[in-house]
């Protein structure tokens, strides 16, 4: 697939082929509905928000729409996940990135992709929901992964917000309050009470990669009203701190346009 007519086609007709394949999901079982739609309206999203945030990198039209195909395709695992497992917890079932490739090889979906493009969308769909990016000296791999992982941290604060609980009585687990005030990243396995879930939600804040995404978060209010959430104690209001500060400077830095 060499022109910009082609992959444009392909991605008509894919974003064709997913809204059927997720409707062959559609269950009576309304919680299972429920979840199926979540990650229905999720794919839409994720899909848009990599297109914009590929052009505001000033990435070329053919890359804009390979960050829209990524996004399309980056959670088909999470479909078959919820209808065997019940469950979008990768833990509990298994990772719902390597599914996906399994899906988008099951239905040969990527054999019209150059290869070198398969590659990069499997390398960005594999890393999609890593705790860090896999190694790599493929620039443009790198850039793709990041973009997908940020278009869809966005994405899911707004997922996320309606489940915000406020008032919940067992405090953060001491080892997640450490690395909060350090500004540091914790090991999801450790999350032990509620608090500990929407703490998280705010480290994922330092692994956002572009300035873009990063203002996009501030503007819809999500971190305020994560931060509003939690308890309000002296470590705490360290690592708010901590985070506001990291925010300022970091929504300083403009992103760099992509150069070719
Ligand atoms: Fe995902």
């Amino acid at each position: 697939m060499k022109t910009l007519n082609e992959i444009e086609q392909y991605y008509q007709e894919n974003t064709e082929w997913m809204n059927k394949y997720i409707k062959s999901f559609y269950n009576d079982n309304k919680e299972i509905q429920a979840g199926i739609s979540i990650k229905e309206v999720h794919t839409k999203k994720v899909a848009s928000i990599s297109g914009v945030l590929a052009g505001h990198l000033q990435l070329n039209k053919h890359d804009v729409i390979l960050a829209q195909i990524i996004g399309l395709f980056h959670d088909i695992g999470r479909f078959k996940q919820f209808t065997i497992y019940k469950t979008f917890n990768d833990a509990l079932s298994e990772n719902h990135a390597l599914l996906g490739l399994k899906v988008l090889q099951e239905y040969n979906l990527l054999e019209r992709l150059s290869s070198d493009d398969r590659q990069l969308l499997e390398f960005a769909i594999r890393n999609h929901n890593a705790k860090q990016i896999e190694q790599t000296k493929d620039k443009r791999q790198l850039l793709f992964a990041k973009i997908i992982r940020d278009a869809d941290k966005l994405d899911i604060f707004r997922v996320l917000r309606p489940y915000l609980t406020t008032g919940d009585i067992e405090p953060c687990s001491a080892v997640f309050v450490e690395q909060f005030k350090n500004g540091g990243q914790c090991d999801y396995k450790l999350i032990r009470t509620q608090n500990d879930r929407k703490l998280v939600r705010l480290l994922w804040i330092y692994d956002i990669n572009f300035s873009w995404t990063l203002s996009k978060i501030v503007s819809q209010g999500y971190i305020e009203e994560i931060i509003n959430s939690l308890p309000q104690t002296a470590d705490m209001k360290i690592g708010f701190g901590v985070l506001k500060n990291y925010i300022s400077q970091k929504l300083k830095q403009p992103d760099m346009p992509v150069a070719y």
